[in-house]
């Protein structure tokens, strides 16, 4: 989910100007409706209604960048305008409430290139689907129907959960993991069973990641260590995206070019899902056919991209990503490569991330993983992990020295949890954390009191420093548990 849309991203009307203007731009998509479903489209009254809507939405459209139409609540906004409800507008605003309620649509955005078909289509759509049985998931039903119609400037997006701010994006952050977990399970289960997946779906979780990097990277960032363990494949390819996303946009990405990374990036193993759920699972040491099979995903992951490309629109750089993501910037990785080849910028993004989220995640084959900060200092220094020092600094800056969800214990003889990275630039040893445990040994109510490492006391003397990293297991401690 977006914040809703201010200044900062581009031209925007002064609030008075757009207060009144969001008013006429509801109220023409009222009357729109209300003659759509009286009289047939051909009859004049509807096509001036519609025609005026589209002349509302354009006339904003020229002082806005995007126009963001949000129900919080009983309120109505227009990017970040709050609308006044009055006795003139009152019954339109009731009813576009509750037909956006039934739909369970948090928020409607329109982009510039907006036309009157796209409206009439979008207008006819909400009318046919409510007069029958309510779909399960009217919000995706309606985005596919439009999407199916190439309506291309009006995309819906959920509900904002209800809560406090800091609250409130954490769990806009869940929710949106927890779609991107869900459709990269279709994704995978439909290349499974030889079906066609749906990469609409796919974009538009990706798209909601890129939103949730931008503006609220912290949360997100610390949703990847929430590592399930029946999940693998799927929360795997999650953080991946997460963390590719997050370092593209230290590398000053635009947001078209983390939109492909992130897809890229989630898709990134779908080879796996041509790879024995057996071999995949295998908790004792796999035999060289076995290993055989795994080292075959890339090449599989490659072709499925390439043979999806008949339907939809897959960037020529997944398949790339599919194929290179574990040769090594030395080429001594698989699969083999005859001709010495330079690895694509964003698979060695996407080879950092998931280098990072693999050696730090359990599995059943790994049942010790290695604590964030060694994987990090190993990535830097051992040459043969064959990773681009540049992005694997670029990681360390991001993730600090002490990545979220790392097990720390302090010099208080605390145990604590890494929960966000150092406010200080300039102290990475010092993140923010979690205390999970008190001196005495105590646990401490979840999700534990946050606190900051670089905070001094009177004398100016660092109040809690890490003494070292520790295996939150020896603690009984579910590192996932700091961030729910
Ligand atoms: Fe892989
Ligand atoms: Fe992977």
């Amino acid at each position: 989910m977006t914040q809703p849309a201010d200044s900062s991203n581009g031209r925007s009307a002064p609030d008075g100007q757009l207060r009144q203007g969001g008013r006429t731009l509801l109220l023409a998509f009222y009357t729109a409706l209300r003659s759509l479903k009286l009289y047939p489209l051909e009859n004049a009254t509807v096509q001036n209604a519609l025609a005026d809507l589209d002349a509302m939405t354009r006339r904003l459209l020229e002082i806005e960048t995007e126009l963001e139409i949000r129900m919080a609540g009983d309120f109505i906004f227009v990017n970040a305008t709050r609308l006044r409800v009055e006795l003139d507008n009152y019954a339109s605003f009731s009813h576009i409430l509750a037909m956006f309620r039934a739909f369970e649509i948090g928020a409607l955005r329109i982009r510039p290139g907006i036309d009157k078909r796209e409206w009439q289509v979008f207008l006819s759509l909400l009318l046919r689907l409510s007069e029958g049985a309510p779909p399960a998931e009217p919000m995706e039903e309606l985005q596919d129907r439009l999407d199916e119609a190439k309506v291309t400037h009006l995309e819906l997006d959920s509900p904002l959960p209800e809560g406090g701010s800091t609250e409130l994006s954490r769990q806009a952050a869940k929710q949106v993991y927890a779609q991107g977990v869900a459709v990269t399970k279709d994704v995978i289960g439909s290349v499974r069973m030889g079906r066609t997946a749906r990469l609409k779906r796919v974009k538009r979780a990706v798209q909601l990641v890129v939103d949730q990097v931008l503006n609220n990277e912290t949360s997100m960032l610390g949703l990847t260590t929430i590592r399930d363990y029946d999940e693998y494949t799927f929360t795997h390819s999650m953080n991946v995206c997460i963390i590719s996303v997050a370092l593209g946009r230290k590398l000053g990405f635009s947001k078209v070019q983390l939109c492909d990374l992130g897809m890229t990036a989630l898709l990134h193993d779908v080879g796996k899902a041509r790879v024995p759920a057996e071999i995949l699972n295998k908790a004792g040491k796999l035999d060289e056919q076995e290993w055989k099979a795994i080292q075959a995903h890339p090449w599989y992951g490659a072709l499925t991209l390439f043979s999806m490309r008949a339907y939809e629109e897959i960037p020529y750089r997944s398949i790339l990503v599919a194929h290179e993501h574990h040769m090594k910037i030395d080429l001594t990785g698989y699969p083999k490569v005859v001709r010495p080849r330079t690895l694509g910028i964003f698979s060695r993004i996407v080879s950092v991330a998931d280098a990072f989220d693999a050696a730090t995640t359990r599995r059943v084959y790994q049942t010790v993983p290695v604590e964030p900060d060694q994987v990090l200092r190993e990535m830097w220094e051992n040459p043969k992990r064959g990773q681009d020092k540049v992005l694997v600094k670029a990681l360390i800056n991001l993730v600090g020295v002490y990545p979220v969800g790392t097990c720390v214990i302090l010099d208080t003889f605390e145990v604590a949890v890494v929960s966000g990275a150092s406010t200080d630039r300039q102290q990475l040893n010092r993140p923010m954390v979690r205390i999970a445990m008190d001196a005495e040994g105590g646990p401490v109510p979840l999700p534990g009191t946050e606190v900051s490492l670089s905070e001094k006391d009177e004398s100016g003397a660092f109040r809690r420093s890490i003494v070292k990293v520790t295996n939150p297991d020896r603690f009984g401690l579910t590192v996932g548990d700091y961030f729910v």
